[in-house]
Parts: structure tokens; sequence; C-alpha cells
């Protein structure tokens, strides 16, 4: 349950931490920082006798939230949750589940396929039962998998559960980070969000991850002895663009279950504000790489609705942290479009867009929109250049509304004597010539695809 600052009781001094408890709001030190912003406590954990809070900054992403000590906490102000709301929770939940029947019974689609950590958290028993059926299900087939050879794959939760069965308690703990750390080839990476990792995965000081196929260990003896067996030195799938170290690898999610759902759950760890999913048959992945001596190494990846009625043409779309700020997330976004383009359509990305997803796609919109129009030659030697905003959907593939939207954004347009006219002032211009020494680019011609028209197909 949401508690609005309405419902939290006039700000109380409380000079002792004993009288805190989840749900409380203070001023609370951000490590790394001077500040002390407004936090709200959503869990408080006993360990060899010091306690340890849990804290979201109301507003900041959930991604800095922290454990911090009694120091970190400012008690001269608290404002205390009403006794009658539950505790806590202040903050901006995960999205319900989209999936399944609801209170009204009706069935959505699920908005991208990773898996859903309210489903998975909803009652640990439909988890357990669920792991069991796959445990045996393993053991009863030919399969010849040992201790260390688990696909690390949560299985599906069998029938979807509603909304409305999420109780408090999850909440909170699909809230919390439940992952310290992941050793992904070369990199140690921080997660940023929950991600429903199996029980004995979480709390571990670190997860190991085979960066090629995405199976993860408990720790790095069991890691060398998978990577001894594995012999993948790329993603699965096909590989359908290369150019110069970069590659992207297109791996359906019926066909990959396996490889799809670990690379879900990878990505949980940096996407909070999306639905989970277990089907990943709906979906293609897109990964991208970076080729070296020791293979193609992921960098980051989109997923695509193999079949979209509202022209999204990415579902979810991640750069791994270490590779973050270099060009890749607008690589992935170019490479989206280009797909769109080869498919003959205008795509948009899934809604809602996170805080980093907008910048993003911003940016990537601003820049080929400006590009385009600075481009356009006159038709005669006194005229303006001339297009028209299809004409700029057609050459780009991005949506209409996200055309609109950028140049309103950009305050391109003006409207004058009966007719919209855009203006490109010399600032804009110069900050786009900064702006397009943006090094690599996706080169249409190192693109090998055919679309495929999947609602002709009787199965995906
Ligand atoms: N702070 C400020 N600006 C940023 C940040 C940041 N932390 N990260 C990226 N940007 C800006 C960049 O400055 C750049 O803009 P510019 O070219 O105008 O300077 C633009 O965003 C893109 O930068 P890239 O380096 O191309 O993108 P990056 O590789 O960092 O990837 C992405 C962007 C994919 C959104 C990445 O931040 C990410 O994976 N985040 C976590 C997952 C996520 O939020 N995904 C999007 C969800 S929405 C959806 O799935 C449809
Ligand atoms: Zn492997």
């Amino acid at each position: 349950m949401k508690v609005e600052m309405e419902d939290i009781d006039d700000s109380t001094i409380c000079d002792s931490v004993s009288s805190l408890v989840e749900g409380c709001r203070l001023p609370v030190h951000m490590k790394g920082t001077h500040d002390w912003p407004l936090a709200e406590i959503i869990s408080i954990k006993d360990m060899q006798g010091s306690k340890y809070y849990y804290v979201h900054y109301v507003d900041f992403n959930k991604r800095l939230d922290e454990w911090v000590t009694e120091e970190s906490l400012d008690t001269r102000k608290v404002h205390f949750p009403r006794k009658d709301t539950c505790t806590g929770t202040g903050v901006s939940t995960p999205k319900k589940l989209l999936i399944g029947s609801g209170n009204n019974g009706t069935i959505s689609r699920p908005s991208s396929p990773i898996l859903n950590n309210a489903e998975l958290v909803n009652g640990n028993a439909v988890l357990a039962a669920a792991l069991q059926k796959r445990m045996n299900r393993k053991r009863k087939g030919p399969s010849l998998e040992s201790e260390d050879s688990q696909d690390g794959v949560v299985p599906p939760a069998g029938p979807r559960q509603s909304g409305s069965m999420v109780s408090h308690h999850d909440d909170v703990v699909t809230r919390m980070k439940n992952i310290e750390m992941i050793e992904l080839g070369m990199h140690r990476i921080k997660p940023w969000y929950f991600a429903p990792y199996p029980q004995e995965m979480v709390h571990l000081p670190c997860i190991y991850i085979c960066e090629f196929c995405l199976k993860y260990r408990k720790n790095r003896k069991c890691l060398e002895r998978h990577l001894v067996k594995c012999n993948l030195r790329h993603p699965p799938g096909n590989e359908i663009y290369r150019k110069d170290t970069i590659s992207f690898f297109e791996i359906d999610g019926r066909k990959n279950k396996v490889y799809a759902q670990n690379l879900c759950l990878l990505a949980k760890l940096f996407l909070d504000h999306k639905t989970l999913y277990y089907d990943t048959d709906p979906f293609l992945f897109y990964v991208m790489t970076v080729f070296d001596h020791r293979g193609f190494h992921i960098v980051g990846y989109f997923s695509k609705e193999k079949e979209s009625t509202e022209d999204y043409n990415v579902a979810c779309i991640l750069t791994l942290p270490p590779f973050q700020r270099k060009g890749y997330g607008k690589l992935l976004i170019e490479f989206s479009y280009e797909l769109s383009k080869f498919e003959g359509k205008t795509g948009s990305p899934e809604k809602p867009l996170s805080d980093l997803g907008l910048l993003s796609y911003r940016s990537y919109w601003a820049q080929t929109i400006l590009e385009i129009l600075l481009s356009i030659k006159p038709v005669g030697e006194n005229e303006k250049p001339q297009i028209t905003i299809n004409e700029i959907c057609e050459l780009t593939s991005i949506k209409k509304e996200d055309v609109i939207s950028t140049l309103q954004n950009l305050n391109l347009i003006n409207y004058y004597k009966g007719q919209y006219i855009i203006t490109l002032s010399k600032e804009i211009i110069q900050a786009h010539y900064k702006q397009e020494n943006r090094k690599t680019r996706i080169d249409s011609k190192c693109l090998h695809w055919t679309p495929k028209d999947w609602g002709k197909r009787a199965k995906w």
C-alpha cells in the first residue's frame, strides 16, 4: 500500500533510533555525497547487535536505495506512518502484475519478457512448487546434467497470479536489492534492483555468470567447472550483423528459452519498471557483442515482440553498466530502428521508459531528426527546404508521435501564416554538430536479415 505524505502524521522529534519503524521518513545521509535527502525506511535488520536500515531516497531512482547504519539517520525530524496504514512503501512499487487475470478477469499481454518479480515472490510456495516440478522433470528426463549444469532458470509458476494477490510483504521483498554482486566475464557489477534469482543465489557475496551462455553459479569454482564444459564463445542464435568488432545476434525466445530466460534475469538486475514475464516465446532478443580473441562479449541487448499490436519495436533495452555512457545505448536504439526500416514500418519503444531510457531515446530521436532536417535541399533556388512529418517517419522509422514530441521538445515547430514551419537556430545546429562525432554507427550494409511475418505462422 502506498503511503502518501498526507497519510503521515506530523513530524515528530525522536532522538532515539529505537522508535524507528518501517515506513518512517527522515533525512538520511546519502553515501558518497554531502547530502541528506528525505528517505523512507523500507526494512530494518539486526545483525550482530547492530541495526541496519534499508532506505529509499524519496525523490531519487530506486537504484540508489541502500543499507545504512544509524549514524546516517537524522532522527531529529521523523515522519511516522499512520497507524492505520501499512508500514512502508511510499515509493513507487514495481508495476503490479499486468499478466494474467486481474480482478476484472481480463487477460492482459505481458509488456516485456522478463520474469515477474511479484509473481515469483508471490508466495514462495508457488515458486517452490514450480522449482520442484522442474527438478522432478529433470530427474525423470534423460539429462546427464550434473550439479554444475543446472540451467539456472526459474520456471513458469503455473497459472498467473492476479495483482490483488501481491501482499505487502512481497512488495517489500521485491523492492529491495537481493543480489550483492555479479561477476560476468572480466567485470564485477553491482546490481541496481531486485531480480528473482533462486533463493540459494540470494545474499551470496557474488554470483558468477558465464558471459557466453549466461548460466549462473554460486562460486568461482563452480563457474570454472562450467567453463570447462561450455563451448559457447558467443550468444546462441544467428549473427545477423557484423562490422568491425560489433556484432548482433538474433535469438528466438522459443528456440533458446534457457538463454532468453537467463538474459531476462540478468537484465532485471538493471531494469526496474518493467513487468516481468516467464514466457519468452513471443520475443526475439538482439544481443550486441564486442569481439576480441576470447570471443564475442555481451555489451547489451534489446528484446522485441515477434508481433506487436502497438508498433513497439523494442520491449526492453539494456547496456550493461560497465559499458554505459559510451554510445552503445544509442547504437542498440539505432539497430532497432534499422530493423524497423527493413520491415518497412515505424516503431516505438514499449512504455513506460525508465529515466535513462527516456534520456537515451530523446537524444537519439533529436539527433536523427536533426540529421534529416539538415540534409534536405530546397527544391527551387529561392525556396525553403520542405519536408513532411510523414516523410521524416519514413526515413527514420521513428513513430509519428515521437517525431512530433521531439520537434516540440526541441522547440523547433512554429505555426506561421497558416502553416507549420521548423526553425533551426544556430545553437541547435552547433549542438548537433558537436554530437555528430558519435563514432560508431550502424551500417545497414552489414545487416543480413529478412524480417519474418510471424502472424502468418501457425506457431512461433
Ligand atoms: N546520466 C545522464 N545521461 C545519461 C546517462 C546517465 N547516467 N546514461 C546515459 N545518458 C545519456 C547520454 O549522455 C547520451 O546522451 P547524449 O548522447 O545526448 O550525450 C544518451 O543518454 C545515450 O547514451 P549512451 O551511452 O548511448 O547509452 P548507454 O549505453 O548508457 O545506454 C541505457 C542507455 C540503455 C538506457 C542504459 O542507461 C541502461 O541500460 N539503463 C538501465 C536499463 C534501462 O533503464 N533501460 C531502458 C528502459 S526503457 C525500455 O526498456 C524500453
Ligand atoms: Zn556457459
